[in-house]
């Protein structure tokens, strides 16, 4: 007798149980636990095809399909018993589906392996954490178009190089998120489509002599159709993949935002008032009310990047099929998702919370020489001077102005003269920001009526 037992589930060619060591190295059910009402889902759906095909009897697969819900709602109710040496939580489930049910259990695994149950648990998981990123992205993009609404005609200063470049509205900024978003959730939807085949009943790689239906258990999961080459299916991730990178595209989306909004409820900025729900204080600077939510949400993206980097790496160096490394793929995605799922919730609480600070974002909006392009182009359509040389014209005025300590709306029209004669009094309406936001009536523009019909077409393609 060997002190360790060997495997209940291999034990036939096995002496000796697996050294402590290795049941710490190979154990997954810590982390895949999170699996079981996939696991127990994909079981029912096999146990219901084997009885259709005349592979069991339908009083096994009956017995078979209560037995795992007596399973789940144990595991659901929080009484289930996890074991390490039971290695995961397809073992785990099956174990205890013998103890509850007996002979019947040790039927259950006809016509499949833990390689396509797997495959098919963690494609199920992520198919959900799909859906719930592009609801998290809805709740967000509806959250940014009531601001947008709100201050459709607001000005404020728009920036290139964080430096004032021209003055935009409030609405065009918050409808910029709502652009980026709304990729991001085109990115899910794609992955999605593509991710909705069926690795079940691929088998160990090559497939099952059994006459299974594949057909069958694919629609009974809700997936497209069954995977069409089992070797593909069984060491395919790019699900999980494609999760990361449109889950990794989505955070730096959201990281840029939590950075703007970090400077714009700063001292200096004062565009926003961030809740008291979505900041924090500090424990010795009375006066501090700080952006926690925005820095987390900034520096939590990293998790993300990483899990992305970490399951390439995992996969990049795999001969087909199934190599064990997969097993590295669910704990990356977990909590990539945990992060993903929580910065979206915290940026529409935030988003939602917020108030713009309307008459910081006006007198800002017009310091700078924000509309210096203006200048430069009234110079263009009036005088018809060509641009570069309204550009040197208008360069000289912003030194003017600059010396003189003021804007350019502040300028005398002797001033303007000395640097231009054929400059008239006229000059000062395009000087003005609201009328520079309105001119910018191109297609896609920041003039608050582009703006309005961006927010009714969105507002009629938001669920
Ligand atoms: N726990 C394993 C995983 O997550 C399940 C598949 C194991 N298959 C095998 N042949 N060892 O990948």
């Amino acid at each position: 007798m060997t002190e360790t037992t060997t495997n209940a589930m291999w034990g036939g060619r096995f002496a000796a149980g697996p050294d402590a060591i290795m049941e710490a190295i190979n154990a997954s059910i810590g982390f895949d636990k999170r699996l079981a009402k996939q696991d127990i889902e994909g079981s029912r759906a096999h146990a219901a095809m084997l009885a259709a095909t005349g592979i069991l009897s339908d009083s096994d697969a009956e017995a078979i399909r209560e037995g795992l819900l007596t399973v789940l709602s144990e595991i659901e109710a929080g009484t289930f018993r996890f074991s390490t040496a039971l290695e995961d939580i397809h073992m785990n489930v099956e174990a205890r589906l013998k103890e509850v049910i007996g002979e019947p259990a040790g039927r259950l695994h006809t016509g499949r392996s833990r390689n396509d149950q797997v495959a098919t648990d963690f494609r199920l998981w992520v198919r959900d954490q799909v859906d719930a990123a592009i609801a998290g992205l809805e709740a967000l993009m509806r959250a940014l178009l009531v601001q947008a609404e709100a201050g459709a005609d607001w000005v404020m200063p728009g920036f290139t190089h964080l430096q004032t470049a021209q003055p935009v509205t409030w609405g065009h900024h918050m409808m910029a998120y709502v652009e980026m978003f709304a990729r991001d959730r085109s990115r899910f939807s794609d992955a999605r489509t593509r991710m909705n085949e069926c690795p079940l009943g691929a088998a160990a790689l090559a497939g099952t002599s059994f006459p299974i239906d594949r057909e069958m258990t694919a629609r009974a999961l809700g997936f497209d159709r069954p995977a069409a080459n089992s070797l593909d299916a069984v060491s395919d991730r790019d699900f999980a993949l494609e999760f990361l990178a449109a889950a990794s595209i989505c955070a730096m989306h959201l990281s840029r935002f939590a950075e703007e909004l970090v400077i714009w409820s700063s001292a200096q900025f004062r565009f926003v008032r961030l809740s008291d729900r979505f900041s924090t204080g500090s424990s010795i600077m009375p006066q501090k009310k700080n952006p926690d939510a925005a820095e987390l949400i900034r520096a939590k993206i990293g998790r993300i990047f990483g899990a992305n980097v970490a399951l390439m790496t995992v996969m990049k160096g795999l001969p087909l099929a199934y190599s064990k490394d997969m097993q590295e793929d669910k704990e990356q995605v977990f909590d990539a998702a945990d992060t993903l799922m929580l910065a979206l919730a915290a940026m529409e609480g935030m988003v939602r919370d917020m108030s713009a600070n309307r008459e910081a974002l006006e007198a800002a909006a017009g310091s700078g020489f924000s509309t210096a392009t203006d200048l430069a182009d009234w110079l263009v359509r009036v005088l018809g001077l060509p641009f570069r040389e309204a550009h040197h014209v208008t360069g000289s005025l912003v030194a003017m102005a600059e010396a003189g300590g003021v804007d350019l709306p502040d300028l005398t029209l002797e001033q303007m003269r000395s640097v231009h004669p054929g400059i008239t009094a006229d000059i000062f309406e395009v000087l003005g920001v609201h009328n520079s936001v309105a001119s910018r009536m191109s297609y896609g523009g920041t003039a608050p009526a582009q703006v309005r019909a961006q927010i009714a077409r969105w507002k009629e393609q938001l669920p």
